[in-house]
């Protein structure tokens, strides 16, 4: 299988206040396959899951956060943060153009991103549909985007 690569630039993808060690597991299985370069958890301890029969664990890492002020100011330097959400203030991912260097964070299953977090978002973007989708789902499209335009 070919991995995909940005050869000038790189993104990593994560979800914050994570509930189900399936959807962490199966976005970093995207994320290996989609030319992520980590993925992260904030406010979550993951345990690895014997469902990542792609061994994603061994391809790229991940990084676990205890809060979110913990990661934003671990952002890797010309970094840019993107918030995917269905948000007023959101742009569609259909007008969106990816930075060379970005991050893009997942909200909880439940709740979604709280206010404070979404105003620390350099960009909000938001999929199309009149319902939220699966948080790895989400991920993964996103990630699809970004190969396209690329
Ligand atoms: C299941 S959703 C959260 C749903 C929650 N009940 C809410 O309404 O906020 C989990 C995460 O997936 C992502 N997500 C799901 N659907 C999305 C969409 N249409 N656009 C952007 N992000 C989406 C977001 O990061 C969201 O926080």
């Amino acid at each position: 299988m070919k991995v995909i690569r940005d050869k000038d630039g790189f993104f990593g993808i994560g979800i914050m206040h994570g509930k189900h060690e399936h959807n962490i597991g199966t976005l970093w299985r995207s994320a290996y396959i989609m030319g992520a370069s980590f993925i992260f958890t904030i406010d979550h301890k993951y345990k690895h899951q014997c469902s990542d029969v792609q061994h994603a664990w061994r391809k790229i890492p991940l990084f676990q956060y205890k809060t979110f002020d913990d990661f934003y100011e671990n952002l890797p330097y010309d970094c840019q943060l993107i918030g995917m959400e269905m948000d007023e203030k959101a742009e569609p991912i259909s007008e969106f153009n990816h930075p060379k260097r970005c991050v893009y964070l997942l909200g909880c299953e439940s709740n979604g991103l709280g206010p404070k977090v979404l105003d620390k978002c350099h960009k909000l973007v938001y999929l199309p549909g009149e319902h939220s989708l699966n948080v790895s789902v989400a991920g993964s499209i996103v990630m699809f985007d970004r190969i396209n335009k690329a």
